[in-house]
């Protein structure tokens, strides 16, 4: 099957759905006298495109999304709701979730325990530099923070909305911890002695690559979910039940 970029993928799913389902309104009246409203319609057609998304094995989450998508698009035109409150929508996670549909990673928050969990894995007493590649609000810099105090600390963004409430939260908390609004693909991982990730499967190959060729020996990468299938991770941290909650680390 095609490798699409699951994104286009969808779009091609939703249009051929609206092709397929296309005839069914006037197949229904020529055979069984039988006006269809546009809401069966766009049933039939959620209906439709989960099949086919299933077909197509995107992720667990895709079908339910194909389902819905034509019905919630009738249910807001119902809603009469002005232009501009679409467009405000549209800015607002373009702001936040930015270049996804590349990067694959979107932006979702990780907890305290896996904060936590990343504690015992960072140098005691030595001076370090550590950075979250993808930092979202900052959570995990601002977190270790104060129980690292010999550490520098810093997190890269590419989003602009996540970045800019990281630096306020900074600029608030006076906190000395550095983000920068950057694709961490640019960035060279040799100025860091550990580099943290929690990003999303798709991202892992790329980074791993980038970790293996750029990060000096002795180096420490933990990726938080998402492990590699290159290389065994030296420590395997499970902090809760659930797959969010594994830390994979490896020594360079
Ligand atoms: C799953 S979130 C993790 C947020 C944060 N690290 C945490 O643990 O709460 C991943 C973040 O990575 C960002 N991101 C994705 N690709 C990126 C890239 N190439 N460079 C920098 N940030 C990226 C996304 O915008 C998103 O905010």
């Amino acid at each position: 099957m095609m490798r699409l970029p699951v994104g286009l993928q969808s779009l091609v799913i939703q249009f051929a759905a609206v092709l397929l389902t296309a005839p069914l309104s006037p197949l229904l009246h020529i055979l069984f006298s039988y006006q269809a409203a546009l809401w069966q319609l766009a049933l039939a057609q959620g209906t439709i495109a989960a099949l086919l998304s299933m077909l197509w094995r995107q992720p667990a989450w895709w079908p339910p999304l194909h389902f819905g998508f034509l019905p919630a698009v009738l249910l807001a035109r119902q809603m009469s709701l002005p232009a501009w409150v679409y467009l405000a929508a549209f800015l607002l996670l373009v702001l936040f979730y930015w270049s996804t549909f590349r990067t694959r990673v979107p932006l979702y928050l990780s907890d305290r325990k896996a904060w936590q969990g990343l504690i015992p894995l960072l140098p005691e007493t030595q001076s370090f530099r550590f950075i979250d590649l993808g930092s979202g609000l900052g959570g995990v810099p601002f977190y270790l923070e104060p129980r690292f105090p010999q550490g520098r600390l810093y997190g890269t963004e590419i989003a602009p909305a996540p970045w800019f409430i990281s630096r306020l939260r900074a600029g608030l908390k006076r906190s000395r911890v550095t983000f920068m609004r950057r694709d961490y693909a640019t960035l060279d991982l040799a100025d860091f002695d550990v580099v943290f990730a929690f990003l999303s499967p798709a991202a892992m190959p790329g980074l791993w690559q980038q970790a293996q060729t750029q990060m000096r020996s002795g180096s420490l990468f933990i990726s938080l979910s998402f492990d590699v299938n290159a290389r065994q991770p030296d420590q395997v941290v499970k902090l809760a039940e659930g797959a969010r909650h594994t830390l994979y680390a490896w020594r360079m």
